[in-house]
């Protein structure tokens, strides 16, 4: 157990070079805190991956569906560095509400999901709201294979199921869908001690060293994941990044 323990910290030494500046005076009280650290994170309970996307759905209401799109992404919406206009990939839209709320801000809005329950509510959605997108049924990681690139991905709640299981794809897929200066924008579930039912939580320094592979950050900031669930929703991380372009 103790061997675990020590090849822990020596590999989370390893890939988080943020942590390789401490000073020989510091190094114990460091390594301490690291441990610490570590071991919060292997003893945080992991959620089980989804496997019947459908099957959620057929069931009612899934948790991360509020029917109404997020506050978070109308926020960025409205902010002065956030790309106005352009083609948008939403990854795993669900029913649909934050693709149609940014068709009618005039994104050019694909929206891939494989669940034809989700989609179907997305349809009718879109009917309703008199959105016009484009609406795919498909194996989102499917579809990357020949999507070619967008201005700007987007992803609430897909990232963060995603690495559980699937981290390398997942990252090779943003790979295809965007160019050297496309945007990504994400919102996953943050550390919440009261989350009972809420979305898998992610560290700042998973998104830093999982996503900050691809992407420059532009914000990471805390933010709320609206939920039927809970009134005030789930602690939440906004990142906002962008694919550096080729400096010649
Ligand atoms: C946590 S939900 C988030 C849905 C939506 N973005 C929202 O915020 O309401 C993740 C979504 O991804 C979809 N999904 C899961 N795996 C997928 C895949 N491989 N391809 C496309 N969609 C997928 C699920 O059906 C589900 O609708």
């Amino acid at each position: 157990m103790h061997q675990v323990e020590a090849e822990s910290i020596s590999a989370f030494l390893y890939f988080n070079p943020s942590y390789l500046h401490f000073s020989r005076k510091t190094a114990k009280l460091d390594l301490i805190v690291l441990w610490e650290i570590e071991m919060k994170q292997l003893t945080r309970e992991r959620p089980r991956p989804i496997t019947d996307w459908d099957g959620v759905y057929r069931q009612g209401t899934p948790a991360w569906d509020s029917g109404i799109p997020h506050a978070e992404l109308i926020r960025v919406m409205e902010e002065k560095r956030f790309p106005k206009g352009g083609t948008v990939l939403e990854l795993g839209c669900g029913s649909g509400a934050d693709a149609i709320c940014m068709a009618k801000r005039r994104y050019e809005v694909t929206a891939v999901e494989c669940s034809p329950i989700a989609l179907e509510r997305a349809r009718l959605r879109a009917e309703r709201e008199d959105a016009l997108l484009r609406l795919v049924l498909d194996d989102v990681f499917e579809f990357a294979l020949t999507a070619g690139q967008f201005d700007l991905v987007y992803d609430c709640g897909f990232y963060h199921w995603m690495r559980l299981t699937k981290l390398e794809p997942y990252l090779d897929m943003l790979w295809h869908l965007t160019r050297p200066g496309s945007w990504f924008f994400c919102l996953a579930g943050a550390l919440d001690e009261r989350a009972e039912g809420g979305p898998p939580q992610v560290t700042e320094d998973d998104i830093r060293f999982e996503l900050g592979r691809l992407f420059e950050f532009v914000h990471l900031r805390h933010a709320r994941l609206e939920s039927p669930l809970s009134k005030h929703g789930f602690k939440a991380w906004s990142c906002l990044m962008r694919r550096p372009t080729i400096k010649k």
